[in-house]
């Protein structure tokens, strides 16, 4: 529910891999943005493994996303229950692993609809690990996508095939096999058996090299996805970087842009917290992680309110370039 000043967001946190973080980004994450002030409510999603309430010190709660699923509630409003943060509410994961694993399409658009019908200013999905097309189906309900990486190799290489799964099951979803895109497209998706697949990038530019029709759309895709990174576990001021190379990979063979919004040193306060089953809150803002994940939440408001600033001022032009072509005529 959109609250007056601020607006509504969901931002999902992903990245392909298992362990590295996610849950404890997320948490730090919105607890930050409720000691700003923001009505936050912070979804487990991981719908394999759902364990966030033992962040929060919490017992897996009687109602959870499992109650909406079986419509025995309507709304995620009665699941949304307090974290004894002011501003800070959580919906427990499924308890019930088998039913929820896979949720169907009408599934989902019952679960998007209630995300949006929150009492909240940022609703935070906590995604699981893994690339399967329901977690890509998350992590695309959000504005905002935040991919949670390390600094060894195989977690980049997680995370950047996480985020080329975002974008190609987006493109996908946009351009069916009918559209007049569709053929400059498939080298990259779905290449012909025994070719190498091409690079999105590639495609784009012969698409747009032969006048493709449609590529305001295919631009129009592209720029609405705006993946943001979080490198985790950082050891060293090297490792903070490792979101810098990924986000280089990604507009050299994808043409997309992710922005870089800090990093969470390797924290062993935090470790010790989680290992003895205590909730993160009660972490002092002074621990690494916690300073952290305020930096990082401040960054998405930033990047928030200037996109938002840009979207007024493309309006504004709009209309007044309307306005001197109809007094021009
Ligand atoms: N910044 C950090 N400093 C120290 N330890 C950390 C840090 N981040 C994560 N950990 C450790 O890694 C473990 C896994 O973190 P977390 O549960 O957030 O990963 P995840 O990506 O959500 O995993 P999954 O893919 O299983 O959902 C934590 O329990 C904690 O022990
Ligand atoms: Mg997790």
């Amino acid at each position: 529910m959109k609250s007056d000043d601020l607006g509504f967001s969901i931002w999902a946190v992903g990245g392909g891999k298992g362990g590295t973080g996610k849950s404890v980004v997320s948490t730090l994450v919105s607890l930050a943005l409720a000691r700003m002030g923001r009505k936050v409510v912070l979804l487990d999603a991981d719908l394999g493994g759902a364990n966030l309430h033992s962040l929060f010190g919490m017992k897996l709660p009687q109602v959870t996303l499992h109650d909406f699923v079986e419509k025995k509630i309507d709304g995620l409003e009665e699941a949304a229950l307090d974290t004894g943060t002011p501003g800070l509410r959580l919906v427990s994961g499924a308890n019930d692993v088998l039913s929820l694993a896979n949720p169907k399409y009408a599934q989902k658009t019952r679960m998007l609809n209630a995300i949006k019908r929150l009492n909240a200013d940022v609703v935070l999905l906590d995604l699981g690990a893994g690339m399967h097309y329901n977690t890509l189906d998350f992590a695309l309900l959000a504005d905002t996508p935040l991919l949670v990486l390390t600094p060894q190799m195989t977690s980049l290489e997680n995370a950047y095939g996480f985020l080329k799964g975002m974008l190609f099951r987006k493109l996908e979803r946009s351009f069916k096999e009918e559209h007049p895109l569709y053929p400059f497209l498939a080298p990259a998706l779905k290449p012909a058996p025994g070719e190498p697949a091409e690079h999105l990038v590639d495609c784009f530019e012969r698409a747009r090299d032969a006048g493709a029709e449609g590529m305001a759309e295919w631009e129009a895709v592209m720029d609405s996805f705006r993946p943001g990174l979080v490198v985790n576990q950082a050891a060293t001021s090297g490792d903070t970087l490792a979101a810098g190379v990924m986000a280089n990979v990604a507009c050299k063979y994808l043409g997309v842009q992710p922005d870089c919004l800090g990093a969470m040193p390797i924290d062993p306060g935090l470790r010790r917290q989680i290992d003895s089953l205590k909730p993160l809150s009660a972490l002092g803002e002074n621990v690494p992680a916690v300073a952290a994940a305020s930096d990082i939440a401040k960054a998405l408001l930033a990047r928030e309110e200037r996109e938002a600033r840009e979207a007024r001022e493309a309006h504004e032009r709009a209309e007044k370039e309307a306005l001197d072509n109809e007094q021009a005529a």
